[in-house]
This record gives structure tokens, sequence and C-alpha cells, in this order.
């Protein structure tokens, strides 16, 4: 069974995808990150605007070796959206999703363009939101946690900007499939999320 979830920031998606992969026994990957990690390469070159740089970057990257710990951060997030909307790092971190998603048993894989274009035969299918509000109180709940001094203010500009420039983008947007199931976690704790996430995931196994 492969598990789509796809979502703008800080929806719980990553969270629910964790604890769904946990409960069916499957794999997880976690799609933001490899974003993220080629970001990181560019920007420590400080060719974050430069194309060919950044799909070296996604062809050389190293799977094995991603650090979600150094990975999340805020800066990190704006520079994998800047990457992301780049084809050719797109088209060249492809091969390893798919993959990733052809284990015998099936996967959980969670980013913008699982449904969409990653996992299109998708047994299910979730789309995670939550209002840019409460999305920007979670991730700024959870950057401060993490050491960072960063203001509501400033989390809630950076989820908006990075909302629209996923969504504008002509490479694999962030939109939902036809046959993604919307769930709003905006009044859902981790525990009603997951609930609602996996009744969802029940039903599509029993086909309906
Ligand atoms: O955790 P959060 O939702 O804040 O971000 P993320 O999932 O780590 O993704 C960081 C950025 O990578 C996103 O803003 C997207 O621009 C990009 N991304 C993407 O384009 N496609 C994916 N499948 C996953 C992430
Ligand atoms: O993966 P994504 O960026 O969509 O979000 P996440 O990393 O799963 O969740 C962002 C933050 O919100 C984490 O600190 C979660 O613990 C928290 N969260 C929450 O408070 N309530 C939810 N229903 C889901 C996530």
């Amino acid at each position: 069974m492969v598990i789509a979830i796809d979502g703008p920031a800080a929806s719980g998606k990553g969270t629910l995808a964790r604890r769904l992969a946990a409960y069916y026994g499957l794999p997880h990957l976690d799609t933001g990150l490899l974003y993220r990690a080629v970001g990181a390469i560019v920007l420590a070159q400080g060719r974050l605007q430069d194309e060919a740089a950044a799909v070296e970057a996604a062809r050389t990257l190293d799977v094995a070796a991603l650090d979600p710990d150094t990975l999340r951060t805020a800066e990190l997030g704006e520079a994998a959206s800047v990457v992301a909307a780049r084809g050719g790092v797109r088209a060249a971190l492809l091969d390893l999703q798919h993959r990733f998603a052809a284990q015998p048993g099936g996967a959980v894989l969670d980013g913008r363009d699982i449904g969409t274009v990653i996992c299109p035969k998708a047994q299910a299918k979730l789309f995670v939101t939550a209002t840019p509000e409460v999305r920007a109180e979670r991730r700024h709940r959870e950057l401060i946690g993490r050491g960072e001094d960063i203001a509501y203010a400033a989390v809630l500009a950076d989820i908006r900007k990075r909302d629209e420039r996923d969504s504008a983008r002509a490479a694999a947007p962030l939109v939902q499939a036809d046959d993604a199931v919307l769930l709003d976690t905006s009044a859902l704790d981790i525990a009603q999320a997951f609930e609602a996430a996996l009744a969802i995931v029940e039903a599509r196994r029993r086909g309906s």
C-alpha cells in the first residue's frame, strides 16, 4: 500500500506520515528533506539562484546522509522552495522517490506533489491543510523549541510566501489531487488528526 500525503507548510503532514508509517509498518520518506538538502548545498556555495548548481546538487545528493535536525530550519525551508521550483531539480529527484515508493509492501511519502506527480496511483491520498495562522503558530512553537530565535510574524510571512511560490510554480505545483481526501487539521490536535487520517486510509483500503 502506498500512502501519499501532501499539503502546505506545517499543516501536519509529516507528523501524520510518520504515525501512519509506524501504524502500518511501512517505510516513510519526508520528501521535503530532499529539497531542503539541495537548498542547503547551494546556499553554502552562495549559488541559491543558480539552476545548474541546484540540479548538480540534486543529482549527487547522498540521501543516506540527510540529517533532519540540521535541515528543518526556517532558512532552509525558504531555500528549499526556491530550488524546488526548478524543473531540473525535480527531475533529478524523481527516480529515488519512485524507487522508495516501489518497495515491496509499500511506503508512505509526504510532500507537495506525491499524489499528483510522484505516486499518482497511490491507494490512499491525503491533502492535509490548516489555516495559515494555525500553521504559523505550530511552526513557530517548533522552531522556538529547536532554539531558533524567530518571531511569529516572520514565520507567518514565510509560510504565506512559500505557499504562494509552491502553488504558483509551473513545475509540479502544490495542488490537491482529484482523488485525494482533504483533511483540515486547524481544529484538531495530533491524536485527533491521526484518527481522522486513519479513517480515510482504512476507507480506501476497503475500497470505498
Ligand atoms: O515542513 P514544511 O512543509 O515546512 O516543508 P517541507 O515539506 O520540508 O518542504 C520544504 C519545501 O520543499 C517546500 O516549501 C516546497 O517548496 C519543497 N517541496 C516540494 O516542492 N515538493 C515536495 N514533494 C516536498 C517539498
Ligand atoms: O510536515 P508539516 O510541515 O506539514 O508539519 P509537521 O512537521 O507534521 O507539523 C508541524 C508542527 O505542528 C509540529 O511541531 C507538530 O507537532 C505540530 N502539529 C500540531 O500541533 N497539531 C497537529 N494536528 C499537527 C501537527
